[in-house]
């Protein structure tokens, strides 16, 4: 077994960074494609057995030092009573946006191992299969309510912003019904055999600290502080979030993660004792072989005074990255970082 990754998550020495990719199980791996082919999105997302197939592609074929769960962020938004599509090109849409208390009070708060028993049931597959640990993931619940309100995607939030403005409190009361969700369903994926579990924010970026402070680090703490009891590293990602960084830090998370617009460096003095993921630009990967090798160099150095490091991208894996690019970068962090 390596657990590489579970060390330095906990700040252990390590005899090399590990490293593993955000979105690593997708579309810019033909072999992923190829399964793909054969099913939809959310098929795809509701078949354990292809489930497993496609988070051990980025081990078998890159040689990453974690697997996470192939799933999305929003299946437990489906999970929880609304109806969920995925258009290709367009990417996910709720039909049936919540935006007044009669739209949440038709959500309900799920019991995970019913209604998304497929998800612990690849878990449990996945933890067989696997020499590498397991991250299971949920999304922030800030970013998971944004999807449910503005029904798919969007750049402005408008719909968002206009409810955490106007109706504070029907705001918090669906922050609070997703929390209470994601709860059940991290404490059931730590229960299926999860070594790791991640909180994707990926919108968190797009509010002002003052606002993050009320309307989403509450919801976050809440949501790690119930799963401490399982002694697994949490990790917490907050996209664009460097403005939140000491934030990020009071969520309680083990494990900081960092998007590509901080220097590392400078992000650990903010963390304290907490290990740090990342944080190297998900386009670099289209850096000549050399140039590559220098920038990541450069982040290994940078990184050396943390307290845990966990190589990552600032960001998922682009659709259109050559898998030979990121091949080349995890060579590169074993080989530079070995001590
Ligand atoms: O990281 C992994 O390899 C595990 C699987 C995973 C997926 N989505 C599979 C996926 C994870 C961890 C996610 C998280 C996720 N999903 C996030 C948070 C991370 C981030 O990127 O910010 C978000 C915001 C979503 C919601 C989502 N799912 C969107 C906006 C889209 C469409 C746009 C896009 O990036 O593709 C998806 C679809 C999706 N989720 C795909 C995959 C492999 C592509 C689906 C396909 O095959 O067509």
């Amino acid at each position: 077994m390596n657990n590489t990754f579970l060390k330095a998550c906990r700040g252990e020495k390590t005899d090399y960074t590990p490293i593993w990719m955000m979105r690593q199980a997708g579309r810019y791996l033909p072999e992923y494609q190829k399964i793909r082919g054969n099913v939809t999105f959310l098929e795809l997302c509701k078949t354990p057995e292809l489930c497993v197939e496609v988070s051990l592609q980025p081990i078998d074929i890159l040689g990453m030092d974690a697997a996470i769960l192939f799933s999305d962020i929003l299946i437990l938004m489906e999970a929880m009573g609304a109806p969920l599509e995925f258009h290709d090109g367009r990417g996910p849409v709720f039909p049936e946006t919540i935006r007044d208390q009669s739209a949440l009070d038709k959500l309900i708060v799920p019991n995970a191992d019913e209604s998304v028993g497929f998800v612990m049931e690849t878990i449990r597959l996945l933890r067989q299969e696997l020499k590498v640990p397991l991250i299971g993931f949920a999304g922030a619940p800030f970013t998971c309510a944004t999807y449910l309100i503005e029904g798919g995607s969007s750049k402005v939030f408008w719909e968002t912003k206009k409810m955490m403005f106007r109706e504070p409190q029907l705001f918090h009361n669906l922050m609070e019904k997703i929390t209470e969700s994601t709860i059940g369903y991290m404490q059931a994926q730590a229960r299926a055999g999860a070594q790791a579990l991640q909180l994707f924010d990926s919108w968190a970026g797009i509010l002002a600290p003052c606002d993050f402070k009320i309307f989403a680090l509450p919801y976050v703490q809440k949501i790690i502080s119930s799963l401490k009891q399982f002694d697994i590293p949490l990790i917490y990602f907050a996209n664009n979030g460097s403005t939140l960084l000491d934030y990020s830090v009071e969520s309680g998370a083990d494990v900081i993660g960092l998007d590509w617009r901080i220097n590392i460096k400078d992000a650990i003095k903010h963390v304290g004792n907490k290990a740090v993921q990342g944080n190297i630009d998900p386009f670099a990967l289209l850096l000549p072989e050399d140039e590559l090798r220098k920038r990541i160099g450069r982040l290994l150095d940078d990184a050396s005074s943390a307290h845990g490091h966990v190589f990552n991208l600032g960001h998922g894996i682009h659709q259109f990255t050559p898998p030979d690019q990121a091949k080349i970068a995890v060579d590169a962090v074993h080989e530079l970082s070995s001590r």
